[in-house]
């Protein structure tokens, strides 16, 4: 069932959208060489704590950190620990939170200079990605023609994209219907209107596309170990067009 949004409770949204943001921003900001995951996690715990929101993976399905932190071949859900951040690294930060009954949900994938060129390339095109599937959120256009924009600019510019995972609605649940695919497979899905709220979340590998997921049970790597981007924001479909709820103020 697909539950659309009123515009109070996108104004509720927009607000822990902009948390999201803020706390994302700030753990990118201290994302550099010599950092460990773990201290990455904290630093997203305390300024989660400090908004008055809730970190939202804690505890989901057992998961134990306010992030997810995903480093080179590793594609989503690596967990924060002693792994010390390094130069020439790639790594995808997902976060979300609860606040006043609602989920919000965002991911960045930061360059730890320097970046080999090719992998500068991965993150530019998966951004690139998530731009052109939010492009397509338009009152009247079909849940497919997001998959169908990521998918093809993925994949022109010589890079594949992981079918294992994909987007969702979210709002009151953090993962809601309709399932949002990076792909297409043939069908148009669902026609787009005004109050869905998707989170749209690429996740592209230089390599392969094949994955699989280690004995942690939860960190998904590439099964060629080639690198691996990942971008995501939360956004509502509205009658002026999509609006990325998970952006700061400024
Ligand atoms: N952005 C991820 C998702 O939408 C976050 C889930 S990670 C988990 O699935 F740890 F909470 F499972
Ligand atoms: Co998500």
């Amino acid at each position: 069932m697909i539950a659309l949004k009123s515009k109070r409770e996108i104004e509720i949204m927009r607000d822990c959208g902009r948390i999201v943001a803020e706390v994302l921003a700030e753990v990118g900001q201290k994302c550099r060489a010599g950092v460990t995951t773990l201290e990455l996690d904290r630093a997203a715990a305390a300024a989660t704590a400090k908004k008055g929101a809730v970190a939202a993976f804690k505890g989901y399905r057992g998961y134990p950190a306010s992030l997810c932190t995903s480093v080179n071949h590793q594609v989503v859900h690596g967990i924060p620990g002693d792994y010390v951040v390094k130069e020439g690294d790639i790594v995808s930060i997902d976060f979300g939170v609860l606040y006043r009954g609602y989920y919000g949900d965002s991911a960045i994938t930061v360059g730890i200079p320097p970046v080999a060129a090719d992998t500068a390339r991965l993150l530019e095109v998966t951004e690139q990605c998530l731009y052109r599937g939010i492009a397509e959120m338009l009152p009247g256009n079909h849940l497919s023609d997001i998959g169908r924009a990521i998918q093809t600019h993925a994949e022109s510019a010589g890079f594949s994209l992981v079918r294992e995972f994909g987007g969702h609605g979210i709002g009151r649940k953090m993962h809601e219907d309709p399932m949002v695919l990076n792909y297409v497979t043939g069908g148009r899905g669902i026609r787009l209107k005004t109050g869905l709220v998707l989170a749209v979340e690429p996740m592209v590998n230089q390599g392969g596309k094949e994955v699989e997921i280690l004995a942690d049970g939860w960190t998904v790597v590439t099964c060629d170990r080639s690198p691996s981007a990942h971008f995501e924001h939360t956004i509502a479909v509205t009658d002026n067009g999509p609006e990325i709820l998970t952006q700061t103020a400024g």
